[in-house]
């Protein structure tokens, strides 16, 4: 087996966790939230997303937000185009995220763009960021599968990576969108990717729509992945992409790396009591089976 003795998990809670919930969080509750994610160990996380709040209402805190968190962490935030980044800037954003769909029918439905438009669009604004000194990561939707188009080529999400890398992102996060992957495509594509972009972070974003996350998460292991995103409780999901629930939940991917004495940094017994916090606040409940347990055993100890 090619396994490694550590993986960095970036939680994506948050922002992907959030961003499709009905009611409106509180800022406090956010913000308590991602504080105590950090005190968990989380070091590198998507605090938010600067987008439009008509099209995504509970982002709209996003510089509250912000002000409220920055440290020296890798703290990302999402942002769609140039006015996102003006504001990203007025908050001291270090880390910035873009995101675009390889497929062009999604990314239309997300950002009212086509994907060949973005893509030079953000070339200029990457260069920009890159000059100021900017952690630059970009998001990859529709990897393998897309809502409204099916299944994507394999070589039209190489080629796109290659196009990001080469413009100069430092990190690719290459994902599920809908949770569609079985381990085999995992495992084709990330093996490929690895294989030519070793300049770049390459990590991998699974939705678990289909409960096939973990075995996505392994494949891709084996594929000399060594970072992912994940999701506190398993929250999550993109308004603009029917059918896509929620991340595969952070705790029962610690929770599997750790029996495989991968090294996460990851306290579980802490990381509970950051899903103890937003889970009033949200309007469905907290499903990940390492939760489920451990709220078990709290109530019949
Ligand atoms: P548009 O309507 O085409 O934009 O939306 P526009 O330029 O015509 O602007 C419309 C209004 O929005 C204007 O205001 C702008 O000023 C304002 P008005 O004059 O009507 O008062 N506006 C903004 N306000 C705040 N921040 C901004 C901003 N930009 C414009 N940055 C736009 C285009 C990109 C803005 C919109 O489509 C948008 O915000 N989309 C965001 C969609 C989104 O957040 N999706 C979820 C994140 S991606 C995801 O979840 C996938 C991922 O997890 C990976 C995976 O799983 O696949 C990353
Ligand atoms: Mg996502």
């Amino acid at each position: 087996m090619n396994l490694p003795k550590k993986v960095t998990i970036i939680e994506v809670g948050p922002r992907d966790g959030l961003q499709n919930e009905k009611h409106f969080v509180p800022t406090e509750v956010k913000t308590n939230f991602i504080k105590k994610l950090k005190a968990a160990g989380i070091k590198e996380m998507e605090l938010t997303s600067f987008v439009s709040p008509k099209w995504v209402p509970q982002m709209r805190d996003a510089s509250e937000v912000v002000e409220a968190c920055l440290d020296s962490d890798r703290n990302i935030v999402l942002t769609p185009n140039q006015k996102g980044i003006e504001r990203a800037m007025a908050a001291s954003c270090e880390a910035i995220a873009l995101f675009i769909g390889v497929s062009d029918t999604f990314n239309r439905k997300n950002i009212n763009q086509s994907t060949r438009d973005s893509v030079e669009e953000w070339k200029t604004m990457i260069a920009a960021l890159k000059a100021q000194g900017h952690f630059v990561r970009a998001c990859i939707s529709t990897a393998f599968y897309c809502p409204f188009e099916g299944k994507i080529a394999e070589t039209a999400t190489i080629h796109l990576c290659e196009e990001l890398a080469n413009a100069g992102v430092d990190e690719l996060s290459v994902a599920d969108t809908i949770g569609m992957a079985a381990p085999t495509e995992s495992y084709s594509l990330f093996s490929k990717l690895h294989e030519r972009l070793s300049g770049v972070l390459l990590t991998a974003h699974f939705h678990d729509t289909r409960k096939l996350a973990l075995a996505n998460i392994y494949a891709a292991l084996q594929a000399g992945i060594h970072r992912f995103d994940t999701s506190a409780g398993g929250l999550g999901g993109c308004p603009f992409a029917p059918g896509a629930t929620g991340n595969v939940a952070t705790e029962d991917v610690v929770f599997m790396l750790e029996r495989m004495n991968i090294k996460t940094d990851v306290n579980l017994d802490q990381f509970i009591e950051a899903i103890d916090v937003i889970a009033p606040s949200l309007s469905r409940p907290i499903e990940s089976g390492y939760y489920r347990l451990a709220k078990n055993k709290e109530r019949t100890k």
